[in-house]
Formats: structure tokens, sequence, C-alpha cells
């Protein structure tokens, strides 16, 4: 069966805002002062939206490597497909939080216009690291929170468990806690990699599944939490 979302094997550029990452990741009672890291961060606003208010927050992403012109173009040609995706599937997504697919695209564009202000500001000082899992340029324990959104579990075609394992260990070696979201596929279903990346990793670290508020595709309402 053919995918509604077929990025022919790429992970495209697809930013979400701080009040997403919010109900994404319960971040409300994390401490003002927590070091954190949006990992897969791409074209999302959280990281310039926490900072402008003193937050510490770090982004990592292979195409912080590249330069805004270069976003706008991956971003026009990603939105004409996810367009045509939600459009087709929109019996699996519940659309009381974005209205409607053209909803869920002007908020990405404001999103991306947002990251672009903040990428391309002389006072963002380290913010945007260049970096690919399943390795990462950090020390060990250098952020308190490390957040991961829409890249592991939800790309899962395109990525293979031993590189989910990876990137979580990576990740936990950074951090003292890993959030991940979402944990359904591309397609909706859960995650082909989420039973035995979690039944390795309880070996090690205490591994939690989160009840969120937030539903926008059908089922698609908890988040991973990773603790040492
Ligand atoms: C769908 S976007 C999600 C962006 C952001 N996390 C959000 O939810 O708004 C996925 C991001 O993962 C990045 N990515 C792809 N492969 C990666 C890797 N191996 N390591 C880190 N990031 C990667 C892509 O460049 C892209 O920016």
């Amino acid at each position: 069966m053919s995918s509604d979302f077929d990025f022919g094997g790429a992970v495209p550029p697809w930013g979400r805002s701080a009040a997403e990452y919010e109900a994404f990741f319960a971040l409300s009672n994390v401490s003002p002062s927590a070091r954190i890291l949006d990992c897969g961060g791409g074209p999302s606003s959280f990281t310039a939206e926490w900072s402008s208010n003193e937050r510490y927050v770090v982004a990592a992403d292979p195409i912080y490597r590249f330069s805004t012109r270069d976003f706008l173009a991956d971003f026009n040609r990603t939105a004409a497909q996810m367009l045509a995706g939600m459009r087709k599937a929109r019996e699996r997504f519940k659309w009381d939080y974005y209205g409607s697919p053209e909803g869920v695209v002007q908020r990405r564009r404001d999103v991306l216009t947002a990251f672009m202000a903040d990428f391309q500001a002389a006072t963002r000082s380290g913010r945007y690291v260049s970096a690919c899992l399943p390795e990462l340029p950090f020390r060990s324990e250098s952020f308190d929170l490390v957040l991961c959104s829409h890249l592991l579990f939800l790309y899962s075609a395109e990525f293979d468990s031993a590189m989910h394992l990876c990137s979580l260990r990576e990740m936990l070696r950074v951090g003292r806690e890993v959030r991940v979201f979402p944990l359904l596929d591309m397609d909706g279903k859960p995650s082909a990699h989420l039973g035995s990346t979690i039944q390795l990793l309880r070996m090690s670290t205490h591994v939690e599944l989160v009840p969120l508020s937030f539903e926008f595709r059908s089922g698609d309402s908890n988040m991973l939490r990773l603790t040492h």
C-alpha cells in the first residue's frame, strides 16, 4: 500500500512552534534553569521562542549547515506534499487544534518565519548546531532535557531499529532525560521499532509512556520519556 506521505526516503524539514512542543512534551513543569537540547530541531521555532524567554535551548540538526534560502525552497516543496497528504487522509486527523490542512500549512509557514529570523540573527550565538544522529557533538550530560520531535519513530521506514536505539542512547548520553514524540509512524500506525527499542532500553534506563492531552493524528497521544 502506498503512503499518503511519501517523501522518497527523505526526512523533510517541517517545523512546529513552542506551543506545540509544550503540548507534545508536557513542558509546563520544566525548571526555568533547565538546559534543553532540541534534537532534530529543523525549522521549529521552539528554540527561538524559548530562548527569547531567557531559557537555555540549543537545537541540533544537519540542515543548520544550509542557508535560509534553502529552507524556503524546501518548505514550499514539503508544504505542497503535506497539504495533498492531509487532504487525502483527512479522516485520520482530529481537526480541533489546527482547523484544517490549510491551517496546518499556515502555522508551519509562520513557524518557519520565526525560525529564520532567529537563525539569521547576530545574537543567536551557538543556538543552532549542525549535527546528525546517531552522533552528537556534545559532552556527556551537557543537557538536563533532550527533546526529539517528529523524527524517530515517525520516520520508521527511513531509519532502522539500530539507528533508533543508537540515537536514543546518544541522547541519553548528552542529557539526563529524553522525551520523544510522536510514537506512530508516517501512516499513523505504531512504529515497528518501538517495542524492541523499549525492551532493550529497559535494561539500563527508566522508560515511561506518558499520556498527553494533545491529539492530532488519531491515537497519537503518548510521549516516550527516558531517564537514567
Ligand atoms: C519533520 S522535521 C521536525 C523538525 C522539528 N523537530 C519539529 O518537530 O518541528 C525532522 C527534522 O529531522 C532532521 N533530521 C533528519 N535526519 C536527522 C539525523 N540523523 N539527526 C538529526 N536530525 C535529523 C531533519 O533535517 C528535519 O529538520
